[in-house]
């Protein structure tokens, strides 16, 4: 018996419950957003923060959402895979005209962000999206496609995507920023996307991780006492000292902004 491979699945088994935990039974009323952030900050933004705590994965969304490079219209759909608790999604209807459609697997996140910003956010398990064919103009995703990020899920993000629509996405991967790039590149190319932007972010999500350090372990107090939890939350969370946080300081994992976009004519 291969008691690694064992551990693994029991583990992979875990991590839908993990998220629950997370979004649902001890995370703070006020949190609208888990992610590792970006630094600096734009200046002027903070009128529309939902929590002022929260700027810096505010932040993150507003570096990805710029790599759009336009303006959305009412008519037009931006979606976003995996919104978590919604505050990024709530906080972009500020900037944006078009209709936004959340897609999330945690139901406990699904109703916050439901309740609490009045979005339609809808059940989804990644890589599958439960969309109709050419129906969403922009997809976003932001700290979460690491998950999922397969071949399946790219044909799926074309098969939904309209002619001309585009995935803008903030993530990590392990690697140097080089390799990430050219793997993903070559992965989108497959299913027909062009990857024609990417920014190397490493630096900027390492700042940010050492701004949010002491919120991040303030929010962290909330837990029970449950065994191997809080390292795992810290973990996470990318607190300083943690696996994740080694990891990116070492440059062995990238963080990275990108755009990908569907040709014109399908
Ligand atoms: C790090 S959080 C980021 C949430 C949100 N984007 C934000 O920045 O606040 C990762 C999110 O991915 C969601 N998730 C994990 N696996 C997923 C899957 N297979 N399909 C859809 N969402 C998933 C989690 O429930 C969680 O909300």
């Amino acid at each position: 018996m291969d008691f690694k491979k064992t551990a693994r699945s029991f583990e992979s088994a875990l991590k839908p419950l993990f998220y629950e935990v997370v979004f649902g039974l001890f995370t703070p009323a006020k949190v609208s957003c888990v992610n590792f952030g970006y630094a600096p900050i734009t200046p002027g933004l903070a009128a529309h923060y939902p929590n002022p705590d929260e700027a810096l994965q505010y932040e993150l969304y507003w570096q990805t959402f710029a790599l759009l490079e336009r303006q959305l219209s009412a008519q037009q759909v931006l979606c976003e895979i995996s919104c978590g608790r919604g505050g990024g999604l709530a906080f972009l209807r500020g900037s944006t005209a078009a209709r936004l459609i959340g897609l999330e697997r945690s139901w406990f996140a699904c109703r916050h962000a439901r309740r609490r910003f009045g979005l339609d956010v809808r059940a989804a398990v990644a890589p599958k999206l439960p969309l109709a064919a050419q129906s969403v103009n922009v997809f976003l995703c932001v700290d979460s496609a690491h998950i999922y990020h397969t071949p399946e899920f790219v044909a799926e993000l074309v098969r939904c995507l309209k002619p001309g629509g585009c995935v803008l996405l903030a993530d990590r991967n392990r690697g140097a920023p080089d390799y990430v790039r050219k793997m993903i590149h070559k992965r989108h190319a497959a299913a027909g996307l062009t990857l024609d932007t990417w920014r190397d972010i490493g630096a900027n999500a390492l700042q940010a991780l050492y701004l949010d350090e002491a919120r991040k372990q303030q929010l962290l107090r909330a837990l029970p006492p449950l065994p191997g939890l809080r390292a795992k939350a810290e973990n996470f969370a990318g607190l300083i000292g943690s696996q994740k946080h080694q990891d990116m300081e070492r440059g062995e994992v990238s963080y990275f902004l990108m755009r990908s976009t569907k040709p014109d004519q399908a």
